[in-house]
């Protein structure tokens, strides 16, 4: 089969690869129908995750058809349409059971922090991901939705990760009414958070990036304000301004660990790797929001040290939430939204791009070109 090809940091290609076999009971072979590129996969792509290896096939934002599945699978039916949340998760273990499927204690045993998540280094687990004509699927009775009747395909794809990530972000906000939400990052992660900020009560939705194209989607596609750091001399005393020198009452770390904007975090944390990825959204963050506020972290960061300012979270007495976010439980939420046109996911799709030309595909969304905001590569 046809599958992306990790070669090296900025190399991908597309390979012949052996097709996927059912190697546990509980799997379920997937023919990829739509799979995307996201943020995430540029932190592997730039190597700033650690254990990425040469070989992997990335992908962890895929809906496909369901077509061979293992002796144990018992609700899931070769011929099911399906959304494969991101996360990797057994369902059972003591996380899974407090709705924590992100952080499933079964499906990565390279780690005890992060669970199993398709396509995202053998810190994730090494599982092979979507970008692909096939995929494994562990768990199959676990994660795997099937698509509701009627649903567009593009929909049903961003369901898989910008969604209920998005989603997620706003809700570890614990947005109260009015309050004023401050988002770093214009991808489509903060433009699904800026969406969603509205739906928790928010009176006020600021986002915060240097992409003008991405700024002028997200003002229009979300109802929000948007404004560019360039712009600024600094974003913190921008926001402290902008609310009566109070801070935002909630801020959101949507960018992780490719952020630009400092000088010192960018050499540290992206060319020299002497902390994992540049902390400047999170900086920015945790000095914007207001004494007492909410930090909300969705951006990715590698699993050793960063430079964040620790001292200023205590104190200010901020509360910092922060996880991968757990697609299965949101899920029936969130395709509740989607059907009812609270949440429209495919207007975020810029491009499409035959399986074929994956390396154009990284290359155009990983530098910003052609407007691009969310890349789907068709089999
Ligand atoms: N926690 C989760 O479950 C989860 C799921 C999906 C994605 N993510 C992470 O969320 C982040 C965003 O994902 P995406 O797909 O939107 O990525 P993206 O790369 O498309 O968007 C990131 C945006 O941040 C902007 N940016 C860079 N530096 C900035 C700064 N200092 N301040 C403000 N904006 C800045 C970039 O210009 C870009 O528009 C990534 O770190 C990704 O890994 C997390
Ligand atoms: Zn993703
Ligand atoms: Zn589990």
């Amino acid at each position: 089969m046809l599958a992306m090809n990790y070669r090296g940091p900025l190399r991908v290609r597309i390979d012949n690869k052996p097709m996927p076999e059912i190697l546990h009971p509980q799997d379920a072979i997937v023919k990829v129908t739509r799979s995307c590129i996201c943020g995430s996969d540029l932190h592997l792509y730039n190597g700033l995750v650690p254990d990425t290896r040469v070989g992997m096939t990335f992908g962890h934002e895929f809906i496909g058809e369901v077509v061979e599945v293992g002796p144990d699978v018992k609700k899931l039916k070769v011929g099911d349409n399906v959304i494969v949340p991101f996360n990797i998760a057994c369902g059972k273990c003591a996380f899974c059971k407090q709705g924590l499927f992100g952080n499933c204690h079964e499906s990565n045993s390279q780690a005890t922090a992060v669970g199993g998540i398709f396509g995202y280094s053998h810190t994730a687990g090494g599982y092979d991901g979507g970008q692909a004509e096939y995929a494994r699927v562990p768990y199959a009775d676990v994660g795997p939705t099937v698509i509701p009747e009627g649903m567009d395909p593009d929909d049903a794809v961003l369901l898989t990760d910008v969604v209920p990530t998005g989603y997620q972000a706003a809700e570890m906000g614990g947005i109260q009414p009015g309050d004023t939400v401050v988002i770093f990052g214009a991808g489509p992660i903060g433009i699904m958070a800026a969406r969603c900020s509205w739906l928790f009560g928010a009176g006020r939705v600021i986002v915060i990036d240097h992409v003008e194209y991405r700024l002028e989607f997200v003002k229009n596609y979300a109802n929000c304000e948007a404004y560019n750091f360039r712009s600024m001399d600094d974003p913190v005393v921008f926001i402290k301004k902008t609310t009566d020198w109070m801070g935002a009452d909630v801020c959101i770390d949507a960018v992780g660990a490719d952020a630009a904007g400092n000088t010192m975090q960018t050499i540290t944390g992206r060319k020299t790797m002497m902390q994992a990825g540049s902390a400047t959204a999170l900086h920015w963050a945790i000095n914007g929001v207001k004494k007492g506020g909410i930090v909300s972290i969705v951006g990715v960061y590698g699993p050793t040290d960063n430079l964040v300012p620790i001292g200023n979270v205590v104190n200010k007495g901020i509360t910092i939430r922060a996880n991968q976010a757990s697609v299965k439980r949101l899920l029936p939420k969130l395709i509740e939204h989607v059907k009812n046109g609270v949440i429209d996911p495919k207007a975020l799709i810029t491009h499409r791009f035959p399986l074929q030309e994956i390396s154009d595909a990284y290359h155009i969304f990983s530098d910003e070109l052609d407007n691009c905001i969310k890349p789907v590569l068709i089999p």
